[in-house]
């Protein structure tokens, strides 16, 4: 009989140890994975827009629209009965409506607020996530208001306090501050209690990059004009850091955000998982425009399998520690999920 040869392997290697066993068949690669994608993991960006019976194509978003509010009914009967937990709604207005100060945001009657008592209406139990920060609004297209030829940052708080509450007020679930203003998440939290809105939660875009992969965003909300070349540097992190990305996140913890986002999603796991392992907190990837435009545009010219592209791609949000994903896929992945019931 062959004697073992312990000196020659460990305990820990080859060939008692074969790495290959475990992934040989299907039901053993079933019983081994370590995370597991479901559509209660979804978020849906849906864009809105002004006037009737409209459906445009976001020309760098193949296959993603702006609709306008009497179309938004059907959407969001769509989305409901794919049993997707939340959206996030994002407006584009009338270029007439912007002004330096995006007075707009602060409308109770406004194409966003519109939106949320429709969706509301239409499904009371699905999740409404709204933009605190105020690109939509603005004709410069910054998410602040300037003075002296910079974004204010303690100018801006007390805008995007009152433009929380006209969102909480109008029904949503969740404001969502995306602005990276110093100090916006406890000064929202204090504004909303102020006014009872105490179960409003603060889902804080609180590791935000200044990033190029916003650009087809940009298109979709009709703020690319107006920014023109103008950056969010001052205001948007430096995808160089990632200590800081760490400081913040626990400033917006510290400042009471129930959960946070970092954006962009897939080149920024590592913050992600450096994010997860420190806190042990709720957090959100969101799998930006500029993500979903590169992937799209390989799957439709057959460079990329499309749903094992796309699913690929949500197991490495999961493996990197998100609790939820924000993806324009959506729609996609939950009816693949059902499929499969
Ligand atoms: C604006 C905002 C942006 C996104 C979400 N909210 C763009 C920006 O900061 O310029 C990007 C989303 C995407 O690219 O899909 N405050």
């Amino acid at each position: 009989m062959k004697q073992p040869s312990n000196k020659q392997f460990s305990i820990n290697s080859f060939p008692r140890v074969r790495m290959r066993r475990n992934r040989l068949s299907d039901f053993s690669r079933r019983l081994m994975s370590e995370n597991i994608l479901s559509i209660n993991d979804l978020i849906y960006p849906i864009f809105i827009t002004y006037g009737s019976n409209i459906k445009e194509e976001i020309s760098s978003m193949p296959g993603i629209y702006r609709i306008s509010t009497d179309l938004l009914y059907k959407e969001i009967d769509y989305i409901s009965s794919l049993e997707i937990p939340a959206i996030a709604l994002f407006p584009k207005i009338e270029n007439e409506l912007k002004t330096p100060n995006g007075e707009e945001a602060l409308n109770k009657n406004n194409l966003l607020c519109k939106a949320i008592k429709i969706t509301k209406k239409v499904n009371p139990n699905l999740g409404v996530i709204t933009d605190v920060a105020l690109d939509p609004y603005t004709n410069h297209g910054h998410d602040g208001v300037l003075h002296n030829n910079e974004i204010d940052n303690d100018l801006t708080l007390d805008i995007l306090c009152k433009q929380a509450i006209v969102q909480a007020e109008a029904g949503c679930d969740i404001v969502a501050p995306s602005d990276m203003m110093d100090g916006r998440v406890g000064a929202i939290r204090d504004s909303l209690d102020d006014y009872g809105l105490i179960n409003v939660q603060i889902m804080s875009y609180a590791a935000k990059y200044a990033s190029s992969f916003y650009g087809p965003f940009r298109d979709a909300i009709g703020s690319a004009s107006n920014l023109s070349k103008k950056t969010k540097k001052s205001y948007q992190m430096d995808p160089a850091n990632s200590d800081e990305a760490l400081r913040e996140i626990r400033l917006d913890i510290n400042e009471g955000a129930d959960m946070i986002i970092v954006k962009p999603g897939m080149p920024y796991l590592d913050i992600i998982s450096k994010a997860k392992k420190e806190f042990n907190f709720p957090i959100v990837a969101y799998q930006v425009s500029g993500e979903y435009s590169m992937l799209k545009n390989s799957i439709q010219n057959g460079w990329l399998d499309e749903k094992n592209i796309i699913f690929e791609t949500m197991l490495c949000f999961k493996r990197a520690g998100c609790d939820a994903i924000i993806t324009y896929f959506a729609p996609y992945i939950a009816k693949n999920l059902i499929k499969k019931i």
